[in-house]
């Protein structure tokens, strides 16, 4: 089987999905190559997410990421969000395949995005470094199409 049972029940399942209209951070991103678009909307009380609801338009792997990143960052400090990355997603879901790693990328992006744009709105002075510009998932950057 191509896909794990956990990434085919976020898939078919995805917990945390909608928007929060009076939502403290919201990132969204875009991957240029494939044209999918994920929205994350963050509620922040004292450095905590407190709630956290995804928007994807695109594969079935960028939903169940999203899904997944979603459960994984609820009721965490934002410094643990911060340290979410694509491959800790990909482990939680069991595994994706090699050619839709990439998707995974989105959801580590947006999340940063969201918190980014948290530290923006507050004028909380952040480190730069922590917040990448763009795909840095070579698999995108380098396909042609
Ligand atoms: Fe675009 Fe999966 S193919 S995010």
């Amino acid at each position: 089987m191509l896909y794990s049972e956990k990434v085919m029940d976020h898939f078919m399942n995805p917990r945390n999905v909608g928007k929060i209209e009076d939502a403290d951070g919201v990132g969204e991103v875009g991957n240029a190559k494939c044209g999918d678009i994920m929205k994350i909307y963050l509620k922040i009380d004292n450095d905590v997410i407190t709630d956290v609801k995804f928007n994807t338009f695109g594969c079935g792997s960028a939903i169940a990421t999203s899904s997944m990143a979603c459960e994984m960052i609820k009721g965490k400090p934002l410094s643990e969000a911060m340290e979410l990355t694509n491959q800790a997603v990909v482990e939680a879901l069991d595994g994706l395949p090699p050619q839709k790693i990439h998707c995974s990328v989105l959801a580590e992006e947006a999340v940063k995005a969201a918190v980014k744009d948290y530290y923006d709105k507050n004028g909380i002075e952040y480190d730069s470094t922590l917040f990448r510009e763009g795909s840095h998932c070579d698999h995108c950057s380098n396909a042609e199409n």
